[in-house]
């Protein structure tokens, strides 16, 4: 397992059901069966030869995995009581969520981007967020996890995260450093439009905000 998916995985509360949803190799599902963390897990992808890489590595544990081709939730017929997604935009995160029938105890999630509005619609969905940062492994990741509960977020915890705005992890602070360079380019980039700047101008003074308070 890469850092990455063993740094989401530590998120993960152990027991009864494990669901890797857009499983794609299975790596996380086999972690979850070889450390003895789960009962049985769930494998699922809306690509058939994905699933079935999956199904090849979680041969031996045959009688502990099942396995569906589906988009996101929509074929399972038992409740997991983990739901764990990586590796997908967040809109994709989202309209998975929405369109879910079950309301599991636990989702760790890592959207590859719009992690505002996956965090916007854990709340709207009755989720408290319990965990909610950006690590690094090779490239930035953010990671959130959360229970059934009610939470709140200001504006600023929904852009950037609340356990970042907290913590202002290294990591963190290297992302921001390095959006505020790429916006910093494209302001002063004859050839981008005037709209364009004024966007990126917006984006930089939020993240200036956050990098130079006190
Ligand atoms: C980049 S891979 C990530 C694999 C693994 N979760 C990880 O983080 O390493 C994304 C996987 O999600 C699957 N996928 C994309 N949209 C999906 C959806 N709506 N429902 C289920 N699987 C989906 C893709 O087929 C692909 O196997």
């Amino acid at each position: 397992m890469t850092k990455r998916l063993k740094t989401l995985y530590s998120l993960v509360n152990k027991g009864g059901v494990f669901a890797d949803v857009g499983c794609d190799h299975g790596y996380v599902a086999k972690y979850a069966l070889d450390s003895e963390d789960f009962e049985s897990v769930i494998i699922s992808d809306i690509s058939k030869l994905s699933l079935e890489k999956a199904e090849k590595l979680l041969k031996p544990y045959k009688n502990k995995v099942k396995s569906y081709v589906c988009d996101g939730l929509d074929g399972y017929e038992i409740e997991p009581d983990v739901v764990f997604i990586a590796g997908m935009g967040g809109e994709e995160i989202c309209s998975i969520l929405q369109k879910s029938k079950f309301r599991v105890k636990q989702l760790v999630l890592s959207p590859q981007k719009n992690s505002n509005k996956v965090r916007k619609l854990l709340i709207d969905l009755g989720y408290k967020i319990d965990s909610d940062f950006t690590f690094f492994d090779k490239k930035f990741y953010d990671a959130i996890s959360a229970t059934i509960g009610k939470d709140n977020y200001t504006q600023k915890e929904l852009i950037f995260g609340r356990d970042n705005l907290k913590l202002r992890s290294a990591e963190f602070l290297d992302k921001l450093n390095m959006e505020a360079k790429i916006l910093n380019s494209v302001i002063s980039n004859e050839n981008v439009s005037s709209l364009d700047k004024n966007e990126a101008e917006q984006k930089l003074a939020l993240i200036n905000g956050v990098l130079y308070e006190n």
